[in-house]
């Protein structure tokens, strides 16, 4: 019998790989994550309300590319209920063992509030490019389905590469849209994205932490995984765009100010320093007291 490993953790034939994540360090990281959700909370209905769209938004600053940009932002957030049936084929799989299971169901917490918030971005931005005028509503309607229609295809099997994978993507979302926000001149656009930034980051900031402190006593091996991941890794949803090159080039030209190894380079930092402060803790815990 095959034991489903392709060496890098993408999918193969059926395997049970070691539980992940490890149970006591998913407790402690789904508090600081829904804690924090429970604080950053916003409404989109708020955001682009008639009032904000008469007195705030300059749509008419907007260049046709920025434009597309947006575009192109609001498809890929909108696949989330193709990756949202994904994860749930992942995430209750009857046939793992028992205490994966008990681990999956856990980590659903987190996917529950972390796809709400996925879907306020989505709605948030559809909103705006019909309120604003950028969009007609129905040809954009027409478009999200047409992208919408390619199925999502989760790359990486229930297994640390796919949450390295998950982490570099929100990353990748957190920086980008902070530069898209820094790039444009339309104060509203500007505050969506900055909200909408925020959230990628506290996504961001739940799968850096999981990962570095399931690896505490080997973040060598986690290293090695990033680097492995991060070289197929370009973009979110990167296979389900249509004309998939063109967008991401738009994608670029929009924000002149991301810079795409930033977002390896990000995440490789936030693993040497745990690395720097678990060796500090060790110190501390060796190094006799002075004696007095
Ligand atoms: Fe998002
Ligand atoms: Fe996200």
């Amino acid at each position: 019998m095959s034991d489903g490993s392709t060496g890098n953790g993408r999918k193969g034939p059926r395997s049970h790989p070691p539980m992940f994540p490890n149970p006591n360090v998913l407790d402690e990281v789904l508090y600081t994550y829904l804690r924090r959700a429970d604080r950053m909370g916003w409404s989109a209905y708020e955001l682009v309300e008639q009032d904000s769209i008469t007195n705030i938004a300059r749509p008419e600053r907007l260049s046709e590319q920025q434009v597309s940009a947006v575009k192109t932002v609001l498809y890929v957030e909108d696949h989330l209920p193709g990756y949202l049936s994904e994860y749930l084929r992942l995430m209750t799989d009857p046939d793992v063992p028992d205490e994966q299971h008990i681990v999956n169901r856990n980590t659903l917490h987190f996917t529950f509030r972390w796809v709400a918030e996925e879907d306020r971005h989505a709605h948030v931005l559809e909103m705006y490019l019909n309120k604003t005028g950028l969009c007609a509503p129905t040809e954009l309607a027409t478009e999200m389905v047409c992208e919408r229609k390619t199925a999502y295809d989760f790359p990486y099997e229930h297994t640390v590469e796919g949450f390295v994978y998950l982490a570099l993507q929100e990353k990748a979302t957190h920086l980008y849209y902070r530069a898209l926000a820094r790039d444009l001149d339309e104060p509203l656009l500007k505050s969506i994205l900055t909200k909408m930034g925020a959230d990628e980051a506290s996504h961001g900031a739940f799968f850096y932490d999981l990962l570095i402190k399931c690896h505490k006593g080997d973040l060598d091996a986690l290293s090695q995984k990033i680097s492995a991941v991060a070289n197929d890794f370009k973009m979110p949803v990167q296979n389900n765009l249509t004309n998939y090159r063109r967008q991401v080039l738009g994608l670029m030209r929009a924000a002149p100010s991301y810079k795409h190894p930033d977002v390896f380079a990000d995440m490789m930092g936030a693993v040497e320093r745990a690395a720097k402060q678990y060796g500090r803790e060790s110190l501390q815990l060796i190094t006799p007291e002075p004696v007095t």
